[in-house]
């Protein structure tokens, strides 16, 4: 991979000054959501904006500043949380098919985080000898960072362009592909954060930052039962409790907020209609909330929430249209033996 660049960009800290030299060439980390130059995507004014509408939301991404995203670690061991080791499982089984499937290609992952099922992917790519380039993106950086120096420790051959961004920032500073040819990887079922309009736009970009013949690896949570999901939102040890509530510590800290994070609650339930987890953060007294730095200032009544996530789940006879229409067709689908979750392989045409 004589192509792999290193350096040359002025605009990024590169954790490769910090590391082992050994290193230096192998990994890239572009910093798009901490640059001096605020964009709209971490300028805070999506907070204004949920936080002014009724009723209040919030965008999920602000759950996973460092300890946000290390409780989502812990979430994905729970009991109650089958998501991740159901499509762990599936993975386990069908890497070296979606290997064999897509020849060599450079990984791209949305929402990267530990990169914990990402090695199962990169052991097949490697069993097959082909060369191994790992783009992943999360807006955590402390998460980016330790996973990648991890992954280079365990795979000598593999090189890392990490960008810490957002998925539409980063979607659209991808640039030329390291390998002939890329796969866009958005696995634990992420893609139920996003609404329906939401997720139209998301599979545009997806398709953009493509070429013909590219792939769209995508996994998803299905439909269950009520209980089972319920349950997987509100597990016994409350870490998803937690998970909820760090959403308001970080929010303090980021735009000098003075949210009591004591005097509100975690709730979470499965709207039917919507075929959607909504988790919110119940306000158990009438209070007042500052913002300082963003110059908000949110009333909220005495029992009154704020929606904090959608999780949606998917059935595929409705999924895989909407993602055909999208340029993206989806010609491998795999699912455990209950059918709880789908790992769709789609294939870049037009
Ligand atoms: C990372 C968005 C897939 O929706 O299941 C876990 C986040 N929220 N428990 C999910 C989450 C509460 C998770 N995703």
């Amino acid at each position: 991979m004589s192509s792999f660049k290193t350096g040359g960009d002025m605009s990024f800290q590169s954790v490769a000054e910090k590391s082992p030299p050994e290193w230096s060439s192998r990994l890239k980390i572009d910093y798009l959501a901490d640059s001096n130059i605020p964009t709209v995507e971490d300028s805070g004014a999506d907070v204004v904006q949920g936080l002014s509408r009724s009723p209040k939301t919030l965008p999920p991404k602000y759950f996973y500043d460092d300890r946000g995203s290390q409780l989502f670690e812990q979430i994905c061991d729970l009991p109650e949380y089958y998501l991740t080791r159901t499509e762990t499982a599936i993975l386990q089984q069908y890497a070296g098919a979606i290997a064999q499937q897509t020849g060599a290609c450079e990984l791209v992952e949305l929402g990267s985080g530990s990169s914990t099922k990402t090695r199962l992917l990169l052991e097949a790519y490697q069993a097959q000898n082909y060369p191994l380039c790992y783009r992943p993106i999360d807006v955590s950086a402390g998460i980016l960072e330790s996973s990648a120096q991890s992954l280079l420790q365990t795979y000598s051959q593999l090189k890392i362009h990490a960008l810490v961004g957002t998925y539409d920032q980063a979607l659209q500073t991808l640039s030329g592909a390291y390998l002939p040819q890329r796969m866009v990887c958005f696995l634990g079922s992420s893609l139920g954060n996003l609404s329906p309009e939401e997720c139209d736009r998301f599979f545009e970009q997806v398709r953009l930052a493509l070429r013909s013949g590219g792939y769209f690896l995508l996994g998803v949570d299905l439909h269950k039962s009520t209980a089972q999901l319920e349950a997987a939102y509100d597990d016994s040890q409350g870490v998803t409790a937690a998970f909820n509530l760090n959403l308001l510590h970080h929010l303090n800290r980021r735009f000098d907020g003075n949210f009591d994070v004591s005097q509100f609650e975690h709730f979470a339930f499965y709207n039917t209609e919507l075929h959607q987890i909504e988790m919110h953060l119940r306000s158990l007294k009438s209070q007042t909330i500052h913002l300082r730095t963003l110059n908000l200032t949110i009333e909220m009544a005495a029992g009154e929430t704020i929606r904090s996530e959608i999780s949606r789940k998917f059935d595929l006879a409705t999924l895989q249209p909407q993602l055909h229409s999208k340029g993206l067709r989806p010609f491998k689908i795999w699912m455990d033996a209950n059918a709880w979750f789908g790992l769709l392989l789609c294939r870049c045409e037009a």
